[in-house]
């Protein structure tokens, strides 16, 4: 007898839900962590820009029209000390991913992509590829501490240098590339044997901490004789003083990305339960640079988890410059579409829920060094769709600008939005929906420090 009443539903612990169960039990097969890409899947909700809504002009405000009056997107970087600064058209900027991470094609497409629209791409850890130089109109080069790439050769051949301290998707720790995607090709350009796991140094070997951070970043600046900007990009962690510190040390720009940045392979408790969300992380990055007397003269981008040009506007709002895409890129690019239905099949998943970018088997050819995967994904026809997306953002950001009376979208400030989460009002400083005119807002805004 199974003492169970049969009208009874099923219950599940909240603790050990069929998830941890899964969890406990993988670990146990494996003797590892779990390493996965893509991004975080936790399940609670993080603090996000969902949790903010602009409030268009009306009847206080006036609207610009949509056809007739211009809205500017032309954004620069490194106005600080570089002698060639970065102009943009647009103020989204492909991300650094690497080759090896990505495929030959993918990254190629994404330079070609970015290129078409007036915007830039960056290398990753894996070194530049000669052919996304060739097709990019801007190339931001990595400098990481795995230190592949990092010849001299390279640093001057690009618009901006990228000093990469960490990533939001697993801050504190270096890159991972698994035996899978270690192919002939990528082991001979990293100096590895082919088919073994390669993990990079969690840390620079050329500095250990802001003092010797200022030599090198003059080093760097020697080296492109004073010509690029240097970027300093951080995991959001203590973002307010690391940002502080990466400004005093001599950055042109600051990169944070936020916990909802996306990786091709990270520990899956890293990607969970580490960091700070984006949202978060460019307020306290503004809040850095404005009490550094630096807000306006360092440039901030903002990474991790932008999809849209209505992040990308609330970004700016917040106080970016710009923001970096991976991941959304990657879905324009076909990540996660539903063709090759059978392979995502062979590989336990389905379009939509697919983050097996680790494996080396995806199945449109995006993170794959696989020639027949990569094949998947012809070079024009995935630029094309790249520059596609990157308009349609844009559009979204002018838009939205426009509704808010702003002739320049870089003019967007936190003003023009409201808070839809208490949690999101205390963060961010922005009233909750609601308050306005009321005698308790006192109570729920908390103005920027
Ligand atoms: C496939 C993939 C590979 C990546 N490789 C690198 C890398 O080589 N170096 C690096 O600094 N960041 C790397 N990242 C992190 C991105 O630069 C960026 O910080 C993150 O993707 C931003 O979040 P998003 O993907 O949600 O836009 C990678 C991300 C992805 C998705
Ligand atoms: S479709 Fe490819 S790029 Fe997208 S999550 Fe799956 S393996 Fe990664």
């Amino acid at each position: 007898m199974s003492g169970r009443n049969d009208r009874e539903p099923l219950r599940v612990s909240p603790v050990y839900t069929p998830r941890v169960i899964e969890e406990i039990q993988d670990k146990a097969q494996l003797g590892r962590y779990r390493i996965r890409g893509f991004g975080t899947l936790r399940e609670r909700p993080l603090p996000s820009l969902d949790d903010l809504t602009f409030l268009p002009a009306s009847l206080t405000r006036i609207p610009l029209e949509g056809y007739r009056e211009r809205c500017e997107t032309r954004t620069v970087l490194g106005t600080r000390y570089a002698e060639r600064p970065i102009e943009l058209d647009i103020p989204i900027m492909i991300t650094g991913m690497s080759f090896g991470a990505l495929s030959w094609n993918a990254k190629v497409a994404l330079a070609k992509g970015a290129a078409t629209v007036g915007t830039s791409t960056t290398s990753g850890d894996g070194g530049m590829l000669p052919a996304e130089r060739e097709h990019s109109r801007t190339m931001v080069v990595e400098v990481l501490p795995s230190r592949y790439g990092a010849n001299v050769h390279h640093l001057r051949q690009a618009d901006g240098l990228e000093l990469t301290i960490g990533q939001g998707a697993k801050p504190g720790t270096g890159g991972l590339l698994l035996g899978s995607k270690v192919s002939g090709e990528i082991a001979a350009i990293r100096d590895l044997p082919a088919g073994v796991d390669q993990r990079s140094p969690a840390r620079h070997p050329d500095f250990l901490g802001p003092d010797d951070m200022v030599i090198k970043i003059e080093e760097l600046r020697e080296a492109t004789d004073w010509q690029v900007p240097i970027f300093v990009k951080i995991g959001a962690t203590r973002v307010f003083d690391d940002v502080k510190l990466a400004a005093k040390c001599g950055a042109d720009v600051v990169v944070v990305d936020g916990m909802e940045g996306g990786t091709a392979a990270s520990p899956e408790i890293l990607q969970d339960h580490t960091g700070i969300p984006t949202l978060a992380a460019i307020v306290e990055a503004r809040r850095a640079l404005e009490d550094a007397g630096m807000f306006g003269k360092v440039q901030l981008i903002a990474a991790g988890g932008i999809r849209s040009g209505v992040d990308v506007a609330k970004a700016l709002a917040l106080g970016a410059d710009a923001c970096y895409i991976g991941t959304a890129a990657l879905i324009a690019l076909n990540c996660n579409r539903p063709i090759y239905l059978e392979d995502y099949a062979a590989l336990g998943t389905e379009p939509g829920a697919c983050h097996h970018c680790h494996t080396g088997r995806c199945p449109v050819g995006v993170t794959t060094q696989d020639p027949a995967l990569m094949a998947r994904l012809p070079v024009d026809e995935a630029a094309g769709r790249i520059a596609n997306f990157l308009t349609a953002m844009t559009l979204e950001v002018q838009m939205i600008a426009r509704a808010c009376g702003k002739a320049n979208i870089h003019d967007l400030d936190p003003e023009d939005m409201r808070a839809l989460t208490l949690e999101a009002s205390l963060i961010t400083g922005i009233p909750l929906v609601g308050m306005h005119g009321s005698s308790h807002q006192a109570h729920v805004t908390v103005p920027h420090a």
